[in-house]
């Protein structure tokens, strides 16, 4: 069958259309008899129009009562105006009609397990497991049209400013990004394996030696981590690498480049230049770093009101060199007891032994441990935090790290219990300056906090060997609402500087040259000063579609863990194939179905 031209799409017409005979096609979507006619609205992408079926022409209107939902057809028909009553004003074509004159059903659908609409009861695992289907919903319709228009426009900013767009193999010798890899078995060269890309990163400083001095991609990386809402086994980003570059550039690109995407795909207008914060002071006043600035809540340090303090807790904190701080919580002194015990019990996860707090009502201070203050004390409380009526201030005591983790996990989520946001829909900020490395909770090894081709701060150098924990590096990542949308650094261009760091990780030479032999090399030849920022950019399209899920905005999603609930994946291989790869599995009980 040779199918008529496509005239319009469902979303197009409008009165301007009136008396045009046009050839549509689209999915069965709602469909009721009324007042004799028979209705349909019809489907696509860009829309949905409603189709009319009159008794005159009793065969196709037979052929229309027997559709279901999710038949694709196709209609030819006029448009007409709807009468004044059936207007609709919540739909783009609702002031017209197509009157049926001829019509194809194309394929049958099966009853599909759940209506395609936005206002979707199934649960995420059936949408995942029937994913076609739900790509249908204008919702996420919408949103892959955004991730393409956000990919078109970073394209368009980049090419403008000069950036080469350049592919580096998926197959590829693994870079430590801080997560495991992904392996591929080499059928070839049995028993080595390829690992998939965390990143580019080392390819993208190899362009930057071999003189393309602005490199972009948007590129595939994969990362065998713990999974959450904002984390995806495979992910994309923006990945960008400038030579000659000081940090300052760097993030002028990023914020530019950000700016030309809220512009382009939602017309909105981010203030330039962004603010920065630097790391340590983050982690201070929000107890985080990536800081939701929407939030106007601040975190106070205690330490000089109480730095004689006789209360127990507070004496024996100080002298354990830990900090006292606090935060005022605007209304929060409707919280009962319970709901402080339950929030002492969360912040148990950080290690914070406690919660203390003071509650500001009928004008005065109230709390079980003001007894053990001094006039001064309480006084210097109240000139800190300036309470007003019905606020409330939670203080930890403890290890630097616990009071941060626990104050700024208070913070952000009491503002939202609280609601205490402010107007301004989107808050990005630069946050600077980070250590160069951080210790491992689980191995209590020292890693590479950003990655290690990281430059340490030139000044801080000399510590890498004695001190570690106290270099600085030239890193920054760029926060939006109290998502790290991006991160990035300048690389250290010089082999030794590169040695050293390797060294403080406790990567020796050999393991150094085994692993990253190539690029050591590649430092040796004329390696330019270079460095570069990498967007997370599905969490990008997440923000700007306004979800809270990045499996919301990916076409194919995994689950939190790594399964595609569509086709299955991972599966079991045959026996043949293994064989070939010089593979064998270990025994039969080590091999699991996999968790949903
Ligand atoms: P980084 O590891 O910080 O830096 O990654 C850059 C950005 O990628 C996003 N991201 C993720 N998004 C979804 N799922 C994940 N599992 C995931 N992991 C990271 C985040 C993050 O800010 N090569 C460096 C960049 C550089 O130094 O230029 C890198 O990959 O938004």
């Amino acid at each position: 069958m040779k199918l008529p031209e496509r005239t319009h799409n469902c979303g197009e017409l409008s009165s301007n259309n009136l008396g045009l005979s046009v050839h549509l096609y689209g999915w069965v979507h709602h469909r009721r008899p009324h007042g004799g006619l028979f209705f349909l609205d019809l489907r696509d992408r860009y829309g949905t129009i409603q189709i009319v079926f009159r008794p005159e022409n009793k065969q196709l209107y037979k052929q229309a009562e027997a559709l279901g939902s999710e038949d694709v057809i196709y209609i030819k028909g006029t448009v007409v105006q709807r009468p004044p009553e059936a207007l609709n004003p919540n739909m783009a074509t609702g002031e017209i009609e197509v009157f049926a004159v001829d019509m194809i059903l194309l394929n049958p659908s099966k009853v599909p397990p759940f209506l395609i609409e936005d206002d979707v009861k199934a649960s995420e695992e059936l949408r995942l497991e029937w994913r076609f289907l739900d790509l249908r919903r204008p919702e996420m319709q919408k949103a892959l049209i955004l991730r393409h228009k956000i990919t078109q426009s970073a394209r368009e900013f980049l090419n403008k400013k000069g950036f080469l767009e350049i592919e580096t193999p998926i197959l590829m010798k693994s870079t430590p990004e801080g997560a495991r890899d992904y392996l591929v078995p080499s059928r070839k060269h049995k028993g080595r394996f390829y690992a998939l890309p965390q990143s580019p990163q080392t390819y993208k400083q190899l362009l930057m030696v071999s003189g393309f001095d602005r490199y972009y991609q948007i590129a595939r990386c994969f990362r065998d981590e713990d999974l959450r809402a904002d984390r995806q086994p495979e992910f994309t980003q923006i990945d960008i690498e400038m030579s000659f570059v000081d940090p300052e550039q760097v993030m002028a690109i990023g914020e530019n480049l950000l700016a030309h995407i809220f512009l382009k795909t939602r017309g909105l207008l981010l203030k330039t230049p962004f603010p920065k914060v630097d790391y340590t002071e983050a982690m201070a006043r929000y107890g985080s770093d990536r800081p939701d600035l929407r939030i106007p809540l601040e975190i106070q340090d205690l330490g000089d009101i109480l730095k004689n303090c006789e209360f127990r807790i507070f004496k024996q904190c100080l002298s354990d060199a830990g900090i006292i701080r606090g935060i005022k919580i605007p209304g929060g002194a409707s919280l009962s007891r319970g709901d402080i015990d339950k929030l002492t019990a969360e912040i148990a996860d950080f290690k914070a032994k406690g919660l203390l707090f003071l509650k500001f009502q009928e004008g005065e201070l109230n709390s079980s441990f003001l007894k053990f203050l001094t006039p001064q004390e309480i006084q210097g409380i109240i000139n800190l935090f300036t309470p007003g009526e019905g606020d409330l201030i939670l203080i930890v005591a403890d290890q630097s790290a616990i009071v941060s983790n626990s104050l700024g996990f208070l913070r952000t989520h009491l503002a939202e219990k609280f609601n205490l946001y402010n107007d301004q829909e989107f808050y990005p900020l630069w946050v600077v300056n980070f250590p160069m490395f951080e210790l491992d909770p689980e191995s209590g090894r020292l890693t590479a906090a950003h990655h290690p081709f990281t430059k340490p701060f030139e000044e801080d150098v000399h510590l890498l060997n004695s001190d570690p924990l106290k270099v600085k590096a030239e890193a920054y990542d760029l926060v939006l609402n109290g998502n790290e949308i991006a991160g990035g650094s300048i690389r250290s261009h010089q082999v030794e500087v590169q040695q050293k760091v390797f060294e403080a990780i406790k990567i020796n030479p050999e393991e150094a040259q085994n692993k990253f032999g190539f690029l050591l090399k590649a430092l040796q030849y004329g390696a330019p000063p270079h460095g570069g920022i990498a967007f997370g950019f599905d969490r990008l399209v997440m923000l700007l579609a306004g979800q809270n899920s990045i499996r919301n905005v990916i076409p194919f999603p995994k689950t939190t863990t790594a399964l595609s609930l569509m086709d299955g994946a991972p599966t079991a291989v045959s026996a043949e194939q293994l064989a070939e790869l010089g593979l064998k599995l270990c025994t039969p009980e080590d091999i699991h179905e996999p968790e949903k």
